[in-house]
């Protein structure tokens, strides 16, 4: 799909969000290999896995947090990029039948579909790897070296045992079981919320330093958008079908997982969703009027058909 966003979200999406999500899409390009260089073929299915689809939530949270603390652009794109990549691999890895079984992602036949289960690993190793060379690559586009270190030590936390892998981990020994609230809570910060607080302190990292205040402000909104993004991942894959989500629908049931819906129910999930969104929009107070993306973006999350 040339552009990911005509499809369910084009109106909810402002201009600016359509113009950093192409943004986006043309720094991914540049970051990818060539794909006539060898392997060609897993060249291709990285590219594949990360071009052309998905919304870009995580970049655009990325650049939003970047035109906070007046990052310059190349510096944004790098941790834009870098968070992307992490969150595409994911995706892939998700998919993969010892995890989701699914066929169906961004509108095209999985990455482990179209190229092959061990092809799938290896384009998740690659771009975990693509990431961290990204994110060190800010450092000569002009980012301070102090941010590439702690942006450094932001995505590997994200991403890791403690973050998205972990919060996985989690997911795959739930199934079939029953999950308290808190436990869902500490399942969906991990797999979900860890790389949303990445996209948003990495773009901040770029820049001037904030204040301890803003920095505390932005973890705040962070959380809160992160827990949402996943409790209304949760209720789409009831509410919405396969064409619009462009994955399969139904799938937290039919692979029994404990879910913000299963264990709340459809009103009090979309009442959580609202609340968190709430919680959002009240962390950015100490930014005055100079967060309207971030204001935008959390909306944006918990508004979402897809
Ligand atoms: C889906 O993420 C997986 C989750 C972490 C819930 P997105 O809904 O952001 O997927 P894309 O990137 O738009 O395809
Ligand atoms: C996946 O959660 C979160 C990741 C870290 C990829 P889901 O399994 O609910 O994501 P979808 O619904 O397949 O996109
Ligand atoms: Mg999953
Ligand atoms: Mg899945
Ligand atoms: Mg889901």
């Amino acid at each position: 799909r040339d552009d990911a966003l005509s499809a369910p979200n084009a109106e909810l999406f402002p201009d600016w969000c359509q113009r950093q999500a192409k943004r986006s899409e043309a720094a991914l390009e540049r970051c990818l290999p060539d794909e006539t260089v060898l392997p060609a073929e897993l060249h291709r299915a990285m590219a594949y896995a990360v071009l052309g689809g998905g919304k870009r939530i995580r970049p655009l949270l990325a650049y939003a947090a970047a035109e906070l603390s007046e990052a310059p652009a190349s510096v944004a794109d790098c941790a834009a990029c870098a968070v992307e990549l992490i969150h595409a691999y994911s995706l892939v890895h998700d998919d993969m039948p010892c995890m989701d079984n699914d066929v169906l992602r961004r509108g095209k036949p999985t990455v482990h579909v179209a190229f092959g289960e061990a092809n799938a690993m290896l384009v998740g190793d690659a771009l975990q790897a693509l990431a961290f060379e990204v994110v060190a690559k800010a450092h000569e586009c002009g980012a301070r070296p102090e941010a590439v270190v702690r942006m450094t030590q932001e995505l590997a936390q994200a991403a890791g045992s403690l973050g998205m892998a972990g919060g996985q981990a989690i997911d795959l020994a739930a199934v079939g079981k029953a999950m308290s609230r808190e436990q869902l809570q500490a399942m969906h910060e991990r797999k979900t919320g860890a790389m949303l607080r990445a996209a948003v302190v990495m773009g901040a990292l770029g820049g001037r330093v904030l204040s301890a205040t803003e920095q505390q402000a932005l973890v705040r909104f962070s959380q809160s958008i992160g827990l949402a993004f996943q409790v209304v991942d949760d209720i789409l894959d009831v509410q919405a079908d396969s064409a619009t989500l462009g994955k399969t629908a139904g799938k937290d049931a039919l692979n029994d997982k404990p879910t913000y819906v299963s264990v709340l129910g459809m009103s009090e999930a979309e009442a959580f969703a609202r609340d968190l969104c709430c919680e959002a929009h009240e962390a950015l107070a100490t930014f005055a009027n100079t967060a309207h993306r971030l204001h935008e973006l959390a909306d944006l999350i918990v508004l979402r058909k897809s």
